[in-house]
């Protein structure tokens, strides 16, 4: 390993209603490591990226690149100091070609622009890499893998030296994640150096060099990856709460005998016109999780939306609580008590430009024309204080929360609406450890507590064994199932899962 190549020097930054996002933080990066930034939901670690970037200014501190001070006012700065970020939201333009997209980016650095040159380039990638990307597709047909491995070409064409990775993998299906960290691993073994935030622990102990962990905007120390146990470094991350932390089996519904959720032979069409959904068959009772496992992009979306009323039905019935709602709309869904929180809560969970208490507002208005302030802003704040939502009081905008912040205001404030039944849609991604361990459990108290019957969508096997009283399993549009929570037959979900 050779010589650190960017310090950050006692950063510190404060946001608008006294929020210190980070007080006098100092790291180093240096070339040839990965390394991981960890820390809880709000622990400041976008930010200090975001001031790397030059998309926030410090309020203090300096940045040292290759031994000098510089400033950095903004990402077309970063970028000429072979600084390049990847965050979780591709920032490509939909309508361009994946080429023109590139050819784009590079035109403002005086890079190559050769268009043959970046199609040849994005060719030999992604054979490398295993994901296959034609250079004349238009973005807006990518899948998420591709559109994230574009963004990595993108560094790679700009000569980054230093790849940010905001949460960049978290969406990713595992398979696809270990060879993004592969690329990762081949492109810091060559001398560049890539920070990592994730909030699984694991994959920074497999893929870091270096552990660096905030905790409410303060450095608590920094680790070798090799040496350091997945013990400590919780314990840097949460203190005594990482006792809370628990992946152990949560005790079973005894489900009623009613039919909350049901589909008959239901077929839901995908944005490409294809069959997204064939013929699925479902049951949740009341007080009854019943997850639905499978690998991402394999129909869950359209059939949450569906049952949500968000995406038409082409064939087959929904019926909620007995009501027939196929094809009604989400109002009517609304109306008889569902909560969702669903795969993508930036664009259908929440209003980012509006406050905590106003989201609550627009869920509960529905019944009747005339708000009842006082009462949301008491539901406000007993879920702000029950999620340890970490805003600066009701009246907030959601937009200035961190990304695990957001979400545990979606999945709140769901939790809290749903009366008959919740859809949850990988209710814990982006979530720290804590936190996700305290959804977990909320949502199987709704079931036992209150006979809400729960749809638990998820990427995450781990969390479907965790909570669910049965499972099935979707793949290519079709429901398999249902299968005992029984960890000796899991193999059998595994197997589905890939076929
Ligand atoms: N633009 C902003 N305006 C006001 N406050 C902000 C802004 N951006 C971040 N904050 C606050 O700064 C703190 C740190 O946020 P940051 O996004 O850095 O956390 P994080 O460690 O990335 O968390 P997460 O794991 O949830 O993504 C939070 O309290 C957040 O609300
Ligand atoms: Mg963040």
């Amino acid at each position: 390993m050779s010589d650190e190549y960017i310090v950050l020097k006692e950063i510190s930054k404060r946001f608008a209603g006294g929020v210190v996002a980070l007080d006098k933080v100092t790291i180093d990066i240096r070339m040839g490591e990965v390394l991981a930034l960890l820390g809880e939901n709000g622990a400041g670690k976008s930010t200090l990226i975001k001031i790397l970037y030059g998309v926030y200014s410090a309020d203090e501190g300096s940045i040292y690149i290759n031994g000098r001070r510089v400033d950095v006012h903004s990402p077309t700065e970063a970028i000429k100091y072979g600084i390049v970020m990847v965050s979780q939201h591709p920032q490509l333009i939909d309508t361009l070609s994946v080429v023109e997209n590139l050819a784009l980016g590079l035109r403002n650095f005086n890079a190559f622009t050769s268009i043959r040159k970046i199609s040849s380039f994005i060719l030999e990638k992604s054979r490398e890499f295993g994901v296959k990307v034609d250079p004349w597709e238009k973005v807006w047909r990518l899948t998420y893998t591709q559109k994230q491995l574009v963004e990595i070409l993108r560094a790679m064409l700009l000569k980054a030296r230093v790849i940010l990775l905001d949460e960049a993998l978290t969406y990713l299906p595992l398979e696809e994640k270990k060879k993004f960290y592969k690329f990762i691993k081949e492109f810091t073994a060559k001398g560049g150096s890539t920070v990592v935030i994730t909030h699984k622990i694991p994959e920074a102990l497999d893929v870091a060099d270096r552990i660096a962990v905030l905790r409410r905007g303060r450095l608590v120390g920094i680790v070798e990856g090799t040496s350091a146990r997945i013990e400590d470094v919780r314990r840097m991350m949460f203190g005594e709460s990482a006792a809370e932390i628990t992946y152990e089996k949560l005790p079973a519904s005894q489900p009623g005998g009613r039919v909350v959720i049901e589909t008959q032979d239901l077929w839901v069409t995908g944005d490409f016109g294809e069959d997204a959904v064939r013929g699925v068959d479902l049951r949740v009772r009341e007080g009854e999780v019943v997850g639905i496992a499978g690998i991402v992009g394999n129909g869950q979306r359209e059939l949450t939306q569906a049952l949500m009323g968000l995406r038409k039905a082409s064939r087959g019935r929904i019926l909620i609580d007995g009501r027939n709602v196929t094809n009604r709309g989400i109002h009517e869904v609304r109306e008889v008590g569902v909560g969702y929180i669903p795969d993508s809560p930036l664009a259908l969970g929440i209003s980012i430009d509006n406050s905590m208490a106003e989201n609550i507002a627009a869920l509960y208005q529905r019944k009747s024309a005339l708000i009842n302030w006082s009462e949301v802003y008491k539901v406000a704040s007993s879920l702000i204080e029950t999620y340890r939502i970490v805003i600066p009081g009701a009246d907030s905008l959601i937009k200035v929360l961190s990304g695990g912040n957001i979400m545990k205001a979606v999945v709140s404030k769901e939790i809290n609406y749903c009366k008959k039944a919740l859809i949850a849609h990988n209710p814990t991604r982006a979530l720290d450890e804590v936190s996700a361990a305290m959804v977990r459990r909320s949502i199987k108290e709704k079931a036992i507590n209150n006979g809400v019957a729960v749809l638990l969508v998820s990427e995450d096997l781990d969390e479907i064994y965790q909570v669910s009283d049965s499972i099935h399993v979707m793949n290519s549009g079709k429901l398999y199932g249902p299968f005992p929570p029984d960890e000796a037959e899991r193999s059998k979900v595994e197997h589905l899962m890939v076929i």
